[in-house]
């Protein structure tokens, strides 16, 4: 039998509640499909930082680059300096593990999710591939006379040709895999943020290798009106860094809020990690009222890319058929406790099975 090796880190905030949930859906999948994911579980965290003053320890790190997978909860605490944490534990896993494309799937699993008039599940059905490892997260800022009323602060955008072409590269390959409409879309700012011409460039030269595959392009103001204005114009995007975070959390409340939407920091072939899109929620913390299904469905995608299709679709239908059902509307509201969520999704999933 198969045996992953997984790192969960449920981290801060309504991270680890989710995460549980996710976990024990997880199992079932394993068990009903034949393997096993095999769990370390971390204490990083904010509240791990505040008791020990250790944020992601070097052996730690060492020990998850030999395994399959990692699962993050979320990640965040008003307590901490803006941006330490986010830095020590997220950004570090997506550039020293090199994890290049943030897969985001906008999928809406029923019309009663969608807060756009007359759109249903056929017209919101898109992947966003955001660049993971470049852009104005490499950290690249500086602040001269600070505090001074003369004061300058910059931030450098970073695009490499290697950087730029391997995840439109991977867009493409997600695209023929999905096989829906074929079509990659570019979305950019290259007439405002020059240096983006490198990712004009590269697209071009990227798709003469997919004939099959049609291209579209749209700079980032008009893709937030296309993705609100008529979402079934994509299929899958590709972006920089910046503008995927942005547009992702559009996207997100477009298939039913941030309850729902799941994400993976893939580099083909080596650990990859999994996590809900949203944040840790601190005032709904330890409560038992956030959504796990966010973190469910980035269950789903890790088994996924496992390869463990059988049992990736099978998460992913069990979701399905709650929403379509009606049993699961109002998720995250407060109306579905998490565990009770949780519930929901092992009994749809062993009934799926016997069906
Ligand atoms: C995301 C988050 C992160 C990001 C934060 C927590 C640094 O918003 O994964 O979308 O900006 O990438
Ligand atoms: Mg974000």
């Amino acid at each position: 039998m198969k045996d992953y090796s997984i790192a969960q880190i449920g981290g801060d905030g309504i991270g680890p509640e989710v995460t549980r949930e996710a976990m024990r859906v997880l199992d079932l999948a394993a068990d009903m499909y034949g393997f096993k994911a095999t769990r370390t579980v971390y204490p990083f965290g904010s509240e791990h930082y505040l008791a020990t003053n250790e944020i992601f320890p070097e052996a730690a790190f060492e020990e998850v680059k030999g395994m399959n997978a990692i699962f993050l909860g979320a990640i965040g605490d008003p307590r901490l300096p803006v941006g330490l944490i986010e830095y020590g534990i997220i950004a570090k896993c997506r550039f020293d593990l090199d994890l290049f494309a943030n897969v985001r799937p906008i999928q809406l699993f029923d019309e009663r999710l969608c807060p756009l008039k007359d759109k249903g599940p056929a017209d919101v059905d898109m992947v966003i591939v955001r660049e993971n490892t470049e852009d104005a997260y490499t950290g690249m800022h500086g602040f001269a006379h600070k505090g001074h009323h003369n004061e300058v602060a910059t931030q450098t955008m970073v695009y490499t040709r290697e950087g730029t072409e391997r995840v439109i590269r991977y867009a493409f390959e997600l695209c023929r895999e999905r096989n829906k409409t074929n079509t990659v879309t570019l979305i950019d700012k290259a007439n405002a943020v020059r240096a983006q011409d490198l990712w004009t460039r590269t697209f071009e030269e990227v798709a003469r290798d997919y004939p099959d595959i049609k291209t579209e392009h749209a700079y980032i103001d008009a893709a937030c009106m296309w993705m609100v204005k008529n979402p079934e114009w994509f299929d899958v995007a590709v972006t920089p860094n910046l503008f995927g975070d942005i547009i992702t959390d559009l996207g997100a409340m477009v298939q039913g809020g941030m309850g729902i939407a799941a994400s993976g920091n893939i580099h083909p072939g080596k650990v990859s990690l999994f996590e809900p899109i949203h944040g840790s929620a601190p005032k709904h913390a330890g409560k038992n009222v956030a959504s796990p299904v966010a973190a469910i469905m980035a269950s789903s995608m890790l088994c996924d890319f496992l390869g463990e299709k059988a049992a990736a679709q099978a998460i992913e239908g069990a979701v399905r058929e709650l929403f379509t059902s009606g049993r699961l509307l109002g998720v995250g509201t407060g109306m579905h406790p998490t565990d009770a969520v949780g519930d929901m999704v092992l009994e749809t999933l062993r009934a799926t099975a016997k069906a």
